[in-house]
């Protein structure tokens, strides 16, 4: 691919003198080839700043969902309201009921994290849901990774994740976490939901899958600071070993682990804030 503009759309910060934050994640990516959008945000931000930005959410060729939270599925109503039949590429667990489960002393609260609307309610809007469970090419040097092996040791899934079913609730191993990939002529380019596969998984198969090492952008939420300082470290080690021009990173990193990235990775690092670019 040639030619090719990514910008965040939502994300929780705002590093511009326009825009709205959100705790969510999209991004808006033009080719020579059509728009696409990448996630959707919470729902509070992707139409306010999809004007602020001057993107046009009507020209969309498609949607692809990383993975059936609410924070990257929120907004597909307004958007589908706007653009109306369109296909919306995701895994077939996206739906799934999801819950966080925050336990402080004796007190344990339960929060529904999944996509917050039926896929019949969003079928009426205009979703045309195309569903992949492997690697799949979506448009000629686009690709979404499909389910991701857990292979490293030290990546390990957020402990306040589950699923439900039938009231009882088990750990979320999220099968439906994937991430795009754009084969550009500087290098690939890796755009990533929350990364719930674990970040150098998630390398590693597009590594293997795309028989390509050079990454020229890794883009998105890293999920790096709801995880243990080891498993940080470990990340950051991992990751200085992979050919990468630039990291720029989002929503749920966090500031601790963006910090952590920046002195690692300096000029080649940046905060991936609402309106932020990267042209290829
Ligand atoms: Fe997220
Ligand atoms: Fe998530």
């Amino acid at each position: 691919m040639t030619k090719v503009r990514i910008t965040v759309l939502c994300e929780n910060t705002v590093g511009h003198r326009i825009g709205t934050g959100e705790h969510g994640y999209s991004a808006f990516i033009e080719a020579a080839r059509g728009n696409y959008l990448f996630d959707t945000g919470n729902g509070h931000s992707v139409v306010a700043n999809s004007l602020a930005f001057d993107k046009d959410l009507r020209s969309i060729k498609k949607i692809f969902l990383s993975h059936g939270h609410y924070d990257h599925t929120g907004g597909l109503p307004d958007v589908l309201k706007l653009r109306k039949d369109v296909d919306v590429h995701g895994h077939p667990h996206i739906f799934s009921d999801r819950v966080s489960v925050l336990r402080e002393k004796d007190k344990e609260t339960r929060r529904f994290v999944g996509i917050p609307y039926k896929k019949s309610y969003l079928e009426l809007l205009g979703a045309r849901f195309l569903f992949n469970s492997d690697f799949v090419e979506i448009d000629s040097g686009m690709f979404l990774t499909g389910e991701v092996p857990r292979q490293t040791d030290f990546e390990k899934p957020d402990p306040r994740l589950f699923t439900e079913m039938d009231g009882k609730i088990s750990p979320d191993t999220f099968p439906d976490d994937q991430s795009l990939i754009l084969d550009t002529e500087k290098g690939l380019v890796l755009v990533l939901g929350c990364a719930h596969s674990g970040m150098i998984n998630i390398i590693d198969h597009v590594v293997h899958k795309m028989k390509k090492e050079k990454f020229h952008a890794i883009l998105g939420g890293t999920h790096l600071d709801f995880l243990t300082p080891e498993q940080l470290e470990a990340s950051i080690r991992s990751l200085k070993q992979i050919e990468v021009e630039k990291i720029g990173v989002s929503h749920c990193t966090g500031m601790k682990a963006a910090s952590r990235l920046y002195q690692e990775f300096g000029e080649r690092f940046f905060h991936g804030s609402v309106g932020s670019v990267l042209e290829i």
